[in-house]
């Protein structure tokens, strides 16, 4: 699998059959590198409503080679809006498309559209790839206890969590959430693009060392690729 940072919570992947995955599309975001692929894409995940998540989906998705995941609120907002592809899904479920299958996982968060309705619940997603390996990427979240279970059932080996603080887990949670998750691989995100996001990946990997957490940590730089 090749990943790619985009800045802020959003990240490319391709997979080894060549599916190109779009999480939390906000492209235009202030720390974005100058070259993005704009797709069309296979599928865009969204973990929540806030606009730094749902980014520039209703530019993406307008194409009916694009399916989008997300909770069932967001898969209404959308199908209004004119998104042709939708799969609407919910928390704890299994969507299998393909060789891939998405999993829907808690995070704890708020959720609403710019205009301040409910967007539904925030989630995280576990990605099922071609040869069975998992990707997390847990959307905006405060740690969790259950992030223990998530490693338990799903075992994934590379974990992207947010590390900026004020707004999600700060390094020290998010290091302890790797003691509870177990990867093998952590991407930090969600860190950096605006000041109030302050946390950074040199506390963070100090709370690793100091919770004696054994992770390799894959800062990404945004336009960053990385094999895994
Ligand atoms: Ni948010
Ligand atoms: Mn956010």
């Amino acid at each position: 699998m090749e990943i790619t940072f985009y800045g802020h919570s959003c990240f490319k992947l391709v997979t080894e059959e060549g599916k190109k995955i779009l999480i939390d599309p906000w492209i235009t975001n202030p720390s974005a590198p100058k070259e993005v692929d704009l797709g069309p894409y296979d599928y865009i995940l969204i973990t929540h409503a806030h606009g730094d998540h749902l980014g520039d989906v209703l530019k993406l998705a307008r194409t009916s080679v694009t399916e989008v995941v997300c909770i069932h609120e967001i898969q209404q907002f959308l199908l209004k809006n004119g998104v042709p592809r939708v799969t609407g899904m919910n928390i704890g479920g299994n969507y299998k498309s393909g060789k891939l299958t998405f999993t829907m996982v808690p995070a704890v968060h708020s959720s609403s559209f710019p205009d301040g309705s409910y967007g539904g619940d925030p989630c995280g997603f576990v990605i099922t790839l071609e040869n069975g390996k998992k990707v997390y990427h847990a959307g905006d979240t405060g740690i969790f206890g259950d992030m223990k279970l998530i490693g338990e059932l799903y075992s994934p080996e590379v974990v992207i969590l947010p590390i900026g603080d004020h707004y999600v887990m700060g390094p020290m949670e998010a290091a302890k959430a790797c003691e509870l998750l177990k990867p093998k691989v952590v991407i930090p995100m969600h860190y950096g693009t605006f000041p109030v996001l302050s946390g950074s990946v040199e506390d963070f990997k100090k709370w690793l060392s100091e919770f004696k957490v054994d992770v390799e940590v894959l800062a990404l730089k945004p336009g960053e690729t990385a094999k895994i």
